[in-house]
């Protein structure tokens, strides 16, 4: 059976919608929803077994923890215990936002949330449709990204009836996340306290808050589902560093190399190249300059390379700073091997 997908107006949004789709949350079902990072594929985070439909759904292994979300800050500590002033502090100048929190779990939430792990990670989405679902579920919602383990997160309604239409409930459609990245998993469980995953907050504003904060650790150990080949588009993707008429030459040179082998490839370029390379396949990402745009279409233009079936994307490097550190983070990831599962 097809999914329904409820597109609303983020101006006035359709409360017929977002009780309709509490009630599938309070019932054990599953509801897409837009945040302001990706869209999330949500469960009660109280119910094993709607959570467990959401592995089911996504084809993701049971040991890849899910985040939860939460519409009210002082619902932080029934979900989470050992809540000390710098979680406080964080969560103040952050929340509602792109910035999860991993901390020592409660009793209340099912192992199968935070894949047997002590901890849990949480987040306040900064979404008007996010929080108005999970106060009229009264409940904290598990979501992970709404698209197949392995696939690059969906920014659009469209991404997620791609990788999951009949296989979830509902989907309710508030156009294009804003962010387009994931949030920042920060570990307060840990010492010192250390970024897992960089993502829509950066590292540089965390350190206003944390100056200690630990250096981002790639692919921690410490996360069960911090897996290297994540987010990754059927092509295999070689990313050239640096930057201007250095970066553009070394492009060139490989695309005139795959060409000649008969490969399928593609060239994901700053808009600032965008004449560079002729007549190849081109798809850019935004300008160098604004890493917020780049950030905001990454995942779509991955996603639109898989449908030209190119065999290999050839992506130019961004700045490392602010938003472009998560924007090579998922670049990284998807470079290498293809998921075997997808
Ligand atoms: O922006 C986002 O974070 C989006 C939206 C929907 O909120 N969600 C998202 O979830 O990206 P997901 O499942 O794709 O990534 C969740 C990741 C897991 O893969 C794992 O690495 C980490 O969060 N995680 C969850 N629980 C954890 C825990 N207890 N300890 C460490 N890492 C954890
Ligand atoms: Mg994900």
């Amino acid at each position: 059976m097809k999914t329904d997908s409820l597109k609303t107006n983020l101006f006035s949004i359709e409360q017929d919608y977002i009780i309709k789709a509490a009630n599938i949350i309070k019932a054990g079902g599953l509801v897409a929803f837009p945040t302001e990072t990706v869209y999330g594929l949500g469960a009660d985070a109280l119910n094993p077994a709607a959570c467990a439909k959401i592995f089911q759904a996504k084809n993701r292994p049971l040991e890849d923890p899910l985040i939860v979300h939460i519409a009210d800050k002082q619902d932080l500590f029934k979900v989470a215990r050992e809540v000390y002033k710098i979680t406080l502090d964080l969560v103040d100048v952050f929340w509602p936002g792109p910035l999860t929190i991993v901390l020592k779990k409660q009793e209340i939430i099912p192992d199968i949330v935070t894949g047997g792990l002590d901890t849990i990670a949480v987040r306040m989405p900064n979404h008007k449709i996010a929080l108005e679902l999970i106060k009229e579920a009264q409940t904290p919602i598990a979501a992970p990204s709404a698209n197949l383990f392995g696939r690059p997160s969906p920014t659009t309604a469209q991404h997620v009836l791609e990788d999951l239409d009949g296989k979830i409930d509902l989907i309710i459609d508030g156009g294009s996340t804003a962010i387009g990245v994931e949030s920042t998993i920060v570990d307060l469980t840990q010492d010192p306290f250390c970024v897992l995953r960089p993502g829509g907050i950066g590292i540089e504003q965390l350190r206003r808050i944390i100056p200690q904060i630990g250096p981002y650790r790639k692919y921690g150990i410490l996360s069960a589902g911090m897996y290297p080949r994540h987010y990754a588009p059927n092509a295999k993707v070689l990313i050239v560093e640096g930057n201007g008429k250095m970066q553009a030459e070394k492009v060139k040179d490989l695309a005139r190399e795959f060409a000649l082998q008969g490969y399928c490839f593609g060239i994901l370029a700053k808009f600032e190249n965008k004449d560079k390379y002729g007549d190849f396949n081109v798809k850019l990402l935004g300008p160098g300059n604004d890493l917020v745009a780049c950030a905001a279409n990454l995942f779509s233009v991955l996603r639109n390379f898989d449908k030209d079936r190119v065999d290999i994307i050839i992506a130019e490097a961004v700045k490392e700073e602010g938003l472009g550190v998560a924007i090579m983070d998922r670049l990284r990831r998807a470079q290498g091997i293809k998921m075997k599962h997808v």
